[in-house]
C-alpha cells in the first residue's frame, strides 16, 4: 500500500483516543505563546532550543520537562486553547471519541484552582461536541509521585464541581513516575472512586513490572490499563487480560521516545494483538514524543507490517474500550 493511501485509511477507521495526557498536546510553540501572554520566564531561549532538550532516556526524563511545561497554563483561556487545538488535530486524525487525562495536581500546586482548570477544559470540549462532532470525558488523574493523602484532598477539592461537569468527568486514573509507587499506593483512593460511581484507569507495566499490571486491576479495579507492555513478562496475566478482554491503551512512539523499546519493530503490539488482547493505539503526550494519534497507527503499521484487519481491529477495540 502506498503510504498516501495508507494514511488515507487509517483516518477512515472511526477511532476512539483513549490515552492522552492534555498538558502532553502542549506545543512548544504554544508553550512560548502562553509563556508570553501569561509573562511567564522560561529556561529556555526560542523555541528550537527547548525542543532540542526533547531527547528523552526513560520516563522521568521526560516527566521533568513535561511539568515545567505545564507551568505556563494559568487562565481558563490557557486550558481552553490547549484543549481545543488537541480536539482540532484528532478531528483531522479522523479521531470521533476522546478520554482526555489531566493532572489537577500539577496545577493547584502551581496555585491555579481546580474550577479554573475544569472550566477551559470543558468550554473546549463541549466546542468540540458541537462543531466537530467529537464525543469526549475527563479522567482525572491522580500522581503517583505524591501521596495518597495528596489525593484523597484534590478529589475532596474537585468533588463540588462533580455535578456542573456530570458530562464529562467520568473516570480517574493514575500517572507519572511508575517504578517505586505501586499500585497498593493508591488502594484506598481507588476504593473510593470506585463507591462514588468512577470509572478507573491506571497507568501498569510501562516501565514497572507486569505484577503492576496485575495489582491495578486487583488492587485498583481498574478497568483498563494504560500501557500494560510488559504484561506479556507474566503468561498467566496474559490469559486474563485475553480472557477478560481488559483493554491495553498503548503509545508505540510514547514507548519508542522513552526507550521502554529501542525499535519499534520490537515492540510487542501486534504479537499481543495476534493473541487477541483487546489492544488500542493511542499518542499520550503527542507534542513531546512525535505525533498525534495518525502517526503512531502509520508507524505501527510500518514498522510491523500490519495488515488491513489488524488496523480495522485495533480501531475496534479502541470504540469497544470507550467508557
Ligand atoms: N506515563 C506516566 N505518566 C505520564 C505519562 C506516561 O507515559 N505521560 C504523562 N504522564
Ligand atoms: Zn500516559
Amino acid at each position: 500500500m502506498e503510504l498516501q493511501e495508507l494514511r488515507s485509511f487509517i483516518r477512515g477507521l472511526p477511532k476512539a483516543e483513549l490515552h492522552l495526557h492534555i498538558e502532553g498536546t502542549l506545543e512548544a510553540d504554544m508553550i512560548f505563546a502562553l509563556a508570553e501572554r501569561n509573562k511567564v520566564r522560561l529556561p529556555y531561549a526560542d523555541i528550537e532550543s527547548l525542543k532540542r532538550a526533547y531527547q528523552f532516556t526513560n520516563l522521568q526524563s521526560f516527566l521533568d520537562l513535561y511539568y515545567a511545561g505545564a507551568a505556563v497554563l494559568q487562565t481558563e483561556q490557557d486550558f481552553h486553547d490547549m484543549t481545543w487545538a488537541y480536539l482540532q488535530r484528532a478531528a483531522a486524525d479522523g479521531v470521533v471519541h476522546t478520554e482526555i487525562m489531566f493532572d489537577p495536581q500539577t496545577h493547584t500546586s502551581r496555585g491555579v484552582v481546580i474550577e479554573t482548570v475544569f472550566a477551559g477544559l470543558a468550554s473546549a470540549l463541549r466546542q468540540g461536541q458541537q462543531e466537530l462532532g467529537i464525543s469526549s470525558s475527563l479522567i482525572f488523574s491522580f500522581l503517583r509521585h505524591l501521596s495518597e493523602a495528596e489525593a484523597f484532598a484534590t478529589l475532596e477539592q474537585a468533588l463540588p464541581l462533580r455535578e456542573q461537569y456530570a458530562d464529562l468527568w467520568l473516570s480517574v486514573g493514575l500517572d507519572s513516575s511508575e517504578k517505586g509507587n505501586p499500585p497498593e499506593k493508591f488502594q484506598k483512593v481507588f476504593a473510593r472512586c470506585k463507591e462514588l460511581g468512577f470509572r478507573r484507569v491506571a497507568h501498569a507495566g510501562e516501565e514497572g513490572p507486569a505484577s503492576y499490571v496485575r495489582d491495578a486491576l486487583d488492587l485498583l479495579q481498574a478497568e483498563r490499563i494504560d500501557h500494560g507492555v510488559r504484561s506479556e513478562e507474566d503468561p498467566a496475566l496474559m490469559q486474563h487480560l485475553r480472557q477478560e478482554q481488559v483493554p491495553l491503551t498503548v503509545c508505540p512512539l510514547s514507548n519508542l521516545k522513552l526507550c521502554v523499546v529501542t525499535d519499534l519493530k520490537q515492540h510487542n503490539l501486534k504479537r499481543m494483538l495476534e493473541q487477541g488482547l483487546c489492544v488500542t493505539v493511542n499518542s499520550d503526550d503527542p507534542a513531546y514524543f512525535g505525533g498525534y494519534i495518525l502517526d503512531n497507527y502509520m508507524a505501527v503499521a510500518q514498522a510491523l507490517d500490519l495488515s488491513r484487519e489488524q488496523l480495522v481491529q485495533l480501531a475496534q477495540n479502541s470504540m469497544n474500550a470507550r467508557f
